[in-house]
């Protein structure tokens, strides 16, 4: 059986979407069916970026099933640099039965994925992080029951986690109405087959540059911070660009009363969003974070139970 990678929910069905789900209601009602799941399975952690949510969900996430994980921190393969990506990618798979990778690059993950002959799953690159987006559809599917009808709206910089978001409500019938400023709009391919993928699913994607056109009646407002890992220097010019773009009180009266507040984190509190709402009775956003290790433990059962009987 060919191995399959977690590269981007853009290489996901809605149907293999919905599979994941179900598995993770399965997980999360009763985890201890799966404590041997993965047993004598071994998780590669290659993190060129640092990470609270994502290393340790993932960690946690293989002690739980059965299995383990070794952590690889940015020194220490130094991927591309000590030895080649294809190199690198041959030799782990000597050793693990997957690889996660949190990198710059989107190029780099698509490499691995290629020499690997184990899956690899991206644990966030600069165009896309799946496994946060899988987490925050399943938090709003447990929050507010059927999807269908329902908008989320993205306030901020069409980042990786924006790109995620647009092809993963695509896959859910979820509207999405994304507003940026000029200049910060989502992938532009990535908007476009979101969209095309949307239309056969009965929902919408908007794009706009008036944040309180994009939350005005929806049942989700979501955000990001305005400067990504990697992105720091360029941190005073975003803050002046995105100004208007702070999800606070003023803007959440727009929305639906009781609208959820989402936030992958790690936040700047007082920049995209204020004290008050991410601390709100409305903010799910540790919902969020511990959803990224249900979810992720149904990814893994996925793609590394029983392939080829190891
Ligand atoms: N949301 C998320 O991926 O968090 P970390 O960067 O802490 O992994
Ligand atoms: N857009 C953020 C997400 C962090 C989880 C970043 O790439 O830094």
């Amino acid at each position: 059986m060919p191995k399959k990678d977690l590269i981007s929910v853009g290489n996901l069905s809605p149907q293999e979407v919905e599979e994941i789900f179900l598995l993770t209601d399965k997980l999360k009602a009763d985890a201890a069916d799966f404590k041997s799941a993965l047993a004598g399975k071994t998780l590669a952690l290659i993190f060129q970026k640092p990470s609270n949510r994502t290393r340790v969900s993932f960690d946690v996430g293989m002690y739980q099933l059965g299995g383990n994980s070794v952590y690889l921190s940015p020194g220490e393969i130094n991927l591309g640099v000590r030895e080649s990506i294809s190199d690198a990618a041959k030799t782990l798979s000597r050793y693990v039965d997957g690889i996660v990778l949190r990198t710059f690059e989107h190029k780099n993950v698509l490499e691995l994925a290629k020499y690997a002959e184990v899956p690899v799953i991206n644990g966030l690159s600069d165009f896309s992080h799946p496994c946060q987006a899988l987490a925050d559809i399943y938090t709003i599917r447990e929050k507010l029951g059927a999807l269908k009808g329902k908008t989320l709206a993205y306030v901020g910089d069409g980042n990786n986690v924006c790109n995620s978001l647009l092809y993963a409500c695509a896959r859910v019938s979820l509207n999405m109405n994304t507003a940026t400023p000029k200049g910060y709009e989502p992938d532009g391919a990535v908007f476009e087959s979101a969209r095309a993928t949307a239309f056969g699913c009965g929902a919408k994607l908007q794009l706009t540059h008036s944040p309180q056109e994009a939350v005005a009646g929806v049942d989700v407002i979501y955000t990001d911070v305005w400067a990504s890992m990697g992105q720091e220097k360029e941190a005073a010019k975003r803050e002046k660009a995105f100004k208007d773009f702070q999800v606070n009180a003023k803007l959440l009266k727009l929305a639906k009363k009781g609208a959820l507040i989402m936030h992958c984190l790690p936040a700047h509190r007082g920049k995209e969003i204020t004290e008050d709402v991410i601390d709100g009775k409305n903010s799910v956003v540790f919902d969020q974070a511990e959803n990224r290790l249900h979810v992720q433990k149904a990814v893994l059962i996925k793609l590394l139970g029983n392939r080829n009987g190891r």
